[in-house]
Parts: structure tokens; sequence; C-alpha cells
């Protein structure tokens, strides 16, 4: 197979590093996150032109909650104006918009914004925008294990029935196709809780480069550099 036509269904992405560009320009924080809420529907763009079906992004984990109060009220901010001004183009373009994570201690507004996406956009099925608001995975397995127990305990299911798919069919991502690519902007080499079941055999990019930097060639050259990896599932290299 040419190795660019490599198929590829589902990208995951952990967007990093806004404060950090915004200190570098002697900015505050929250700058930083303005700038990046405008870099997602432009790596959303790219997804599209590069025939990718999902994209996940991390914008709130539940530890992002130690932040102080003012940051994370302006990042909600950005994240409302982004969903309001973004609404038309996933219209358009036939993006259904799934919510990772718990979004009942999200502010009002928000939780507002992000319902109103969820039922506007529910039919569309080009492709799924996926944003993890609130979200730890650990969390998620915990929320899936209780759900399974309780399956055992009402006698739906036997223990013996449980496999990989019985977990995976109780987490945020059960509807999803399995993750190919995790890019990681800023330099952190960490998952900082995002997705630990699901990433089992994904490919991972770390860049350096800070998320509000993050333009859609930067996106296409680690989709060329996905391209050349040998995904080997446990198998041996094929000739
Ligand atoms: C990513 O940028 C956005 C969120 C975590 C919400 P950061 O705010 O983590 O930026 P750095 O890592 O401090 O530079
Ligand atoms: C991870 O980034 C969470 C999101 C991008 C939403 P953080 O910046 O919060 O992660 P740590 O604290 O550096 O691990
Ligand atoms: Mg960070």
């Amino acid at each position: 197979m040419d190795v660019k036509t490599k198929p590829i269904s589902h990208v995951a992405l952990i967007m990093d590093g806004n404060g950090r560009w915004a200190k570098a320009r002697g900015l505050p924080r929250h700058k930083g996150h303005e700038e990046g809420c405008k870099r997602i529907i432009e790596i959303f763009d790219a997804v599209k032109a590069n025939h990718i079906k999902v994209m996940t992004l991390y914008a709130f984990s539940t530890e992002n909650w130690n932040r102080p109060k003012m940051e994370i009220k302006q990042l909600f901010g950005y994240l409302d104006k982004f969903f309001k001004d973004n609404i038309a183009t996933f219209m358009k373009d036939g993006i259904r918009v799934q919510i990772m994570g718990d979004i009942s201690r999200l502010p009002e507004h928000t939780q507002k914004v992000v319902i109103d996406a969820l039922e506007k956009t529910k039919d569309n099925d080009n492709y799924v925008f996926n944003i993890a608001l609130n979200y730890g995975s650990q969390q998620e397995i915990v929320k899936a294990t209780k759900e399974i127990a309780l399956m055992v305990k009402e006698n739906k299911i036997n223990i013996e029935d449980i496999t990989i798919d019985t977990i995976s069919n109780h987490l945020y991502t059960a509807n999803l196709p399995p993750i190919d690519l995790m890019i990681r902007t800023s330099g952190e080499q960490r998952l900082s809780n995002y997705l630990l079941f699901q990433l089992a055999y994904s490919e991972f990019i770390f860049t350096p480069t800070y998320w509000p930097d993050f333009t859609k060639e930067k996106f296409e050259r680690c989709l060329q550099e996905f391209y050349k990896r040998n995904r080997r599932f446990g198998k041996i290299e094929e000739e």
C-alpha cells in the first residue's frame, strides 16, 4: 500500500502549551487560551481535508479544576465562544459534536452552549468532533467498572462474559473507531489522564510546538510521520 494512502479514522489531540505561548509573548495566560481556541477549527479543517472521520480533543481535564478560578472562567468563556462561532460550520459540514466527561460541573452558560451543540448536530454524520470537557480517563474507567458491576449484580451478564469489548462499550468513546494517532503539543511527554484504555495501540507524536502555533501544515507533517510508522499489533514486520 502506498504509505500516503494508509487509512486513518480517528485522531486524538492534547492541546497543550497555551499558557507558555502567552508567557513567551509577555501576555496573560488567557490570551493563550483565546488564540488556542482559534486553532481548534483550523485543525478540524485539516482533519476533514485528510478524510479523517473523528477528531477527539482534550480541552479540560478533571485535574484542571486545580487552576486559579479566574483562568478556568476565562477558558470556559473562550470555549463558549468557540461553540457559538462554529455551530454554523458544524451544520454545513455535517459535523456531530460529542462530549467526553461530566459536564454537570461546568459553568451553566457553557453547559447550555454545549447541550445546544449536541442537540443541533445530533443527526450529522460526516465527521465527529469529540471534545473532552471535565474528562479524566481514570474516572471514566471507574464509571465503566461500576456500570458493569451493576449489570453483574442484576444478573444481566455473567462475570465470565466480561471482555475487552464490554469495557470499551462503557467508555465515552464506545461508538467511535479506535484511535490511530495521538498528538500532544508543547513538548510534554505524558498522557495527563487521557484515554488510558483507548490508546493501547495508537501511535504517539509529541511535538514541541505550543498549541497556538500548531498550524494545518504542522498537523499534516504529523500525519506524514504517522504514515511512515509500521503498526505491528504484536505481529512480525510485513515485507
Ligand atoms: C492547554 O494549555 C489548555 C488546557 C490545559 C486547558 P495550558 O493551559 O496547559 O498551557 P501550559 O501547559 O500551561 O503552557
Ligand atoms: C492536559 O494538559 C489537559 C488538557 C490539555 C486539557 P495539562 O497542561 O493540564 O497537563 P499537565 O498538568 O501538564 O500534566
Ligand atoms: Mg499544560
